[in-house]
């Protein structure tokens, strides 16, 4: 199939939504529950007929072009995208990519960019809207190996949802009050999949330690779940910090991340931890007075987010 539309001037336009892991990141490869924030808007991509396929991706914080490939390059981002456009069975298009959050830092950019891509690609190659799944899963398994899927079930949803990687993974809403959850974006962040290595050879040296992290970290997702459904800040800040604990003994955290959870905490935070892979990028905290965290973040020279999330119906 190729393109629909083969008319220079059109374009179509489609959305990704980004996300947050609040508890539960790493422990969720090994069957540990987690809890995850879709943030909204992630990522849109705009499609144009070309005859060489070519996607450019801008970076919506910075402004800058983050990267152009096509699907024949060797880098990971040309490989996801050549596995979209194989999904699609499209050759002839040029795709424009902008990412509104820090990109590679744990915010789940690229299954936000897979996700725009592929429901554009949905009008643009008339497919079933079935397929945008599978291209979003086809995408992630080029980043991220053997992802648990926690990904890209947040980039299609927006509010707070308990995941499970089971036989067939299982996302459900959590009813929260409404929370503002502070970002911050401390430095570059690592591969997922090298950071996912790093968790397996832990695993494979100390095998019985690791276990019982992950089992507390299940704990402690199992405990946020109730304290976030009754709106006890203090108590989630807490389990945030024990969760912070425990990725570094992981080995997920580095200094960036640390100081940054100190900041917060400083700055008057219920609690900070690393979200995401780790190794580097982007911290989520929550506070009584966000501007107190956002404010020493941004004097340490870090780029602060405030996402407001609202589940529906609370
Ligand atoms: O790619 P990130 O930074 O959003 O991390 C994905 C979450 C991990 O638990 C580290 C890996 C996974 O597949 O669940």
């Amino acid at each position: 199939m190729n393109a629909k539309r083969t008319d220079e001037t059109q374009r179509l336009a489609g959305q990704g939504g980004a996300k947050l892991i609040l508890f539960g990141e790493h422990a969720v490869v090994y069957g540990a529950p987690a809890i995850v924030a879709g943030t909204g808007v992630g990522a849109t991509a705009t499609l144009r007929f070309a005859n060489e396929p070519q996607l450019i991706v801008t970076d919506g914080v910075t402004g800058a072009v983050h990267a152009t490939v096509e699907p024949t390059d060797e880098e990971p981002l040309a490989r996801a995208f050549g596995a979209i456009l194989d999904v699609f069975d499209a050759r002839k298009v040029r795709a424009s990519v902008v990412v509104h959050v820090p990109i590679g830092a744990g915010m789940g950019s690229s299954a936000a960019m897979a996700l725009a891509l592929a429901r554009a690609l949905v009008e643009y190659t008339d497919a079933p809207a079935e397929l945008v799944a599978e291209a979003v899963a086809a995408s992630e398994t080029v980043f991220h190996g053997t992802p648990s899927g926690v990904d890209q079930a947040a980039a299609m949803r927006e509010g707070i949802f308990r995941f499970r990687r089971d036989a067939e993974p299982s996302i459900e809403p959590l009813r929260v009050p409404d929370v503002h959850l502070l970002v911050s974006h401390a430095s570059p962040g690592e591969s997922t999949s090298e950071m996912v290595s790093r968790v397996r050879a832990f695993h494979d040296a100390f095998e019985e330690t690791a276990t019982r992290i992950d089992d507390t970290i299940g704990d402690i997702v199992k405990q946020a779940a109730r304290a976030m459904t009754a709106g006890d800040w203090t108590t989630v800040g807490a389990l945030m910090n024990v969760n912070h604990g425990l990725l570094s003994a992981l080995g997920v955290s580095s200094e960036s991340l640390d100081a940054a959870c100190h900041v917060a905490r400083r700055a008057g935070a219920w609690g900070a931890k690393l979200t995401g892979a780790g190794g580097g990028g982007c911290v989520v905290a929550i506070a009584e007075q966000p501007g107190d965290v956002l404010d020493a973040w941004t004097e340490r020279g870090w780029t602060p987010f405030d996402f407001h999330v609202q589940s529906p119906g609370v």
